[in-house]
């Protein structure tokens, strides 16, 4: 077929379609022989390079219109892609050189160059071109957008990251304080639990001791007497309200027989209360633990906080509180039958706020378990804690 085409291509009538066919090209297409000169031009070509046909035609090409880089450096003929490639007899195909035009400006291009054969022999090339500025416009203008897209990504990665340390810096600064907190306000009950105890306390008892003493020497004197008993009576709620005040500021039970002791005392207490039925399960491996002042306070305020939240708003019949261990882990967890809640996915309220901050100030975590209408389960796990 291609033979056919050769023989017919001599045929005047083919010449006329081939021209028709390469004046019709958008591109510039230029025929150059084994020097470099050219053999033939259409129109679009001349036109792009600034010329008339007859004014390229016979013209060495490379000195014409590809003598120098896009810099203005001169571009030496044995540094030519096109016409390295057609001596070495292989076509090639270049997207990042310039053209210059007769008016000495240059435009990016992009030209592919294939050797003409005649019977197998390299007899010059055929290059198309075309004027790529726009493209090379707009590549760029892509890439400098990209660029500045990515400046700003980056930008905005570092100031969030910033924002972010910041923030965290903030929030474990408002951990520590509030762990501070806790520590000054747990010595500050002590001290006051100190205080009543010492004074209050003291003074109720001498004053119970000075009326017993009355009431004896008044033997018989039956208003009198009715009237000291009376005493006595105030006296023995006010020391009953002293005990209840010292109990809430300091449970001495913690102090004296430990956490899981005044664990228990806080259920007994909350059963004794109301119709809440309170359970306390703890293997007597755990029991014999301590935690350590500092925690125990710490497990005993978390305790007291649920069982608090339990009767004040589940309406609970029963809770459960069970300690166990799970390796080296203190597991507490305490279950009501109550009416259950919906969980926040960040604590707001200072209650459930307070037992989070206790629990991680002793490097442990809160869990909450709940389901509206299905009870609530609070679990506190203190890694290591029985190590
Ligand atoms: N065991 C529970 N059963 C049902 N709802 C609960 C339970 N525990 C907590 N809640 C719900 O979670 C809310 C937040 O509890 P939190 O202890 O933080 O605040 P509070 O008890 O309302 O007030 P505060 O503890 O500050 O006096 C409660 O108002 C209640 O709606
Ligand atoms: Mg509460």
């Amino acid at each position: 077929m291609f033979a056919d085409l050769h023989q017919l291509s001599h045929h005047a009538a083919w010449r006329r379609q081939l021209e028709m066919l390469l004046e019709s090209a958008g591109e510039g297409i230029y025929g150059i022989d084994l020097r470099g000169r050219c053999i033939f031009i259409n129109g679009a070509g001349a036109e792009l390079l600034g010329y008339t046909p007859d004014e390229v035609l016979g013209r060495n090409m490379h000195y014409l219109i590809h003598h120098s880089h896009a810099d203005a450096g001169l571009m030496p003929v044995h540094d030519c892609r096109i016409f390295k490639a057609f001596k070495e007899g292989r076509g090639c195909r270049v997207e990042d050189e310039v053209l210059w035009r007769r008016d000495g400006s240059a435009f990016a291009a992009e030209y592919a160059s294939y050797p003409i054969r005649d019977g197998g022999v390299v007899v010059g090339a055929v290059v198309t071109f075309s004027d790529i500025s726009e493209r090379k416009r707009t590549e760029a203008a892509l890439q400098q957008a990209h660029a500045g897209l990515e400046r700003r990504v980056a930008e905005r990665t570092a100031e969030l990251s910033a924002a972010n340390r910041q923030l965290r810096q903030a929030s474990d600064g408002l951990r520590r304080l509030s762990a501070h907190m806790n520590t000054v306000r747990e010595e500050e009950r002590a001290h006051i639990a100190r205080d009543i105890h010492d004074d209050l306390g003291a003074s109720l008892t001498a004053m119970q001791l000075e009326l017993n003493w009355l009431r004896q020497r008044l033997a018989g004197q039956t208003e009198a007497l009715a009237h000291i008993d009376a005493a006595l009576e105030i006296g023995g709620t006010a020391m009953g309200a002293v005990r209840r005040i010292l109990n809430d500021l300091r449970p001495g039970v913690l102090d004296h027989l430990g956490l899981w002791a005044a664990l228990e005392c806080l259920l007994q207490d909350a059963q004794s209360r109301g119709s809440l039925r309170c359970s306390f399960a703890c293997p007597p491996e755990v029991e014999r633990c301590r935690l350590g002042r500092d925690a125990e306070i710490a497990v005993f305020r978390i305790v007291q906080e649920v069982l608090t939240n339990v009767q004040r708003h589940a309406g609970a019949a029963q809770v459960l509180l069970r300690a166990r261990a799970v390796e080296s882990d203190l597991l507490i967890a305490v279950e009501d039958d109550g009416c259950g809640m919906h969980v926040p996915a960040q604590p707001t309220s200072f209650g459930l706020l307070g037992m989070h901050e206790r629990a991680h100030a002793i490097g442990g975590t809160l869990m909450l378990d709940s389901v509206p209408g299905k009870g609530t389960m609070v679990s506190l796990r203190l890694p290591g804690a029985l190590a």
